[in-house]
């Protein structure tokens, strides 16, 4: 899955002749997932139509600061656009533009736009080889990346005017590569790989009947799912749930009993840089499993039951710089509980969500979490859903490890 998967794009199109390939780059963006609305100058009209742009971005097309068939004249809201994009893209960016730009002028929408923006801007000029190397030009780049502009610089080649040399525009694939491997490489779990467990553990009786509990696994997946758009290498150690995973990047391993779960973990715990343990284990297993079905000709039945490996405690014993995490699943006595098991079982951080918080627990969309950390920090949360949840857990996370 791209990064780019979900991403709110203005693709600003100012006047050069490249503009025409601009109807590839949407193509492309919308293709990996990206939401895309075009915001034009009104003179690369010329070169591309609002009506071609807008068929494949799936989106109105703003050129002007107000409607030009409205009777009313509303009002295109400019910081509104400008606060809804995750990142824009100015393609092909001309100098005319791009001086504009260096200077704060704002006498179009697309100029306008990018003064109210603050997400990152991408800017790919395009221009006649000449005008490319002209020193004012050289200047308006100078000036745009100082502004922390990031420029994708013009490919060599031939030019509109029949010249060879650099000034054509980036190809729409390149100029997508490109921005795809600068989110890639600012992502902060880059190069970090986050082992997490999920769900729960089945622990066979007999051979259709098990011990099991209530999770869901929602937890540990949204945590998973939201670690690799954070950029994290993820394997998911999964007891069994009716959960998909979304981003094919993340390793799933799927287990059933506790001690499949310990053998994985244990596996996969060597290489990783975060162990995130939100797994609900079985805590006894059956001392044997009858080889064929109980029949139920007593008016009892006695199994036997043998504590399970705890997992968590056992990579506590091992951890040496490894960041590990644990959850804990309160009743009462929550808080000194959760410091308690923080402790005993060496971890750098655990979440404590408790059975009397409404909108917390196993089945939920949502969950209410307190974090506690090693050195004591106790911060609380509010009710949000799981996928809001894991966010805050990562961004403390990122926080405490310094990423
Ligand atoms: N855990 C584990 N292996 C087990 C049991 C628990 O890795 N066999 C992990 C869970 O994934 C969770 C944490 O330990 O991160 C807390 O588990 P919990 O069941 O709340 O606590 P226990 O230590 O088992 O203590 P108790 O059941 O007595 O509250």
């Amino acid at each position: 899955m791209s990064v780019l998967s979900g991403k709110n794009i203005i693709l600003g199109v100012t006047a050069g002749i490249a503009a025409y390939k601009t109807t590839f780059l949407v193509r492309i963006l919308i293709k990996k997932g990206a939401k895309v609305k075009v915001v034009m100058t009104p003179a690369s009209k010329d070169f591309v139509t609002p009506l071609t742009l807008s068929t494949l971005s799936k989106n109105e097309v703003y050129s002007s600061f107000t409607k030009e068939d409205d009777e009313d004249a509303q009002w295109t809201n400019h910081v509104e656009l400008a606060l809804w994009a995750d990142l824009i893209i100015i393609a092909p960016a001309t100098a005319n533009t791009m001086s504009k730009m260096t200077n704060g002028t704002c006498d179009n929408l697309l100029l306008a736009v990018y003064l109210s923006a603050k997400c990152p801007v991408y800017y790919a000029p395009a221009m006649d080889l000449d005008m490319y190397k002209h020193p004012s030009t050289l200047k308006s780049f100078e000036k745009l990346n100082e502004f922390g502009n990031i420029q994708i610089p013009a490919a060599y080649g031939e030019l509109a005017s029949g010249l060879e040399g650099q000034g054509r525009m980036a190809e729409p694939e390149d100029i997508v590569s490109l921005v795809e491997k600068d989110i890639l490489d600012s992502l902060p779990f880059k190069n970090k790989h986050i082992l997490i467990t999920a769900g729960p553990t089945y622990e066979a009786i007999d051979p259709v009947r098990f011990i099991g509990n209530h999770s869901s696994g929602k937890m540990g997946y949204a945590i998973a799912e939201v670690a690799a758009s954070l950029g994290a290498q993820v394997t998911l150690i999964s007891g069994p749930v009716n959960l998909r995973i979304k981003n094919e990047a993340i390793n799933l391993i799927d287990v059933t009993t506790a001690s499949e779960m310990f053998e994985a973990t244990h596996r996969y715990f060597k290489n990783c840089d975060i162990a995130i343990l939100s797994a609900a284990v079985a805590d006894f297993t059956p001392n044997k499993v009858a080889l064929q079905k109980i029949k139920k000709k007593e008016e009892t039945l006695t199994i036997t039951l043998n504590k399970t490996k705890d997992i968590l405690a056992s990579l506590g014993e091992i951890k040496s710089n490894k960041y590990l995490v644990g959850f804990a699943l309160e009743t009462q006595n929550e808080l000194e509980n959760a410091k308690t098991k923080l402790k005993k079982k060496n971890l750098d951080l655990i979440v404590l969500n408790s059975l009397n918080d409404k909108g917390a627990g196993f089945k939920s969309d949502t969950n209410k979490i307190t974090l506690i950390s090693k050195d004591n920090k106790i911060v609380p949360f509010n009710v949000k859903p799981k996928k809001e949840v894991a966010n805050d857990i990562l961004q403390h996370i990122i926080k405490e490890i310094h990423v």
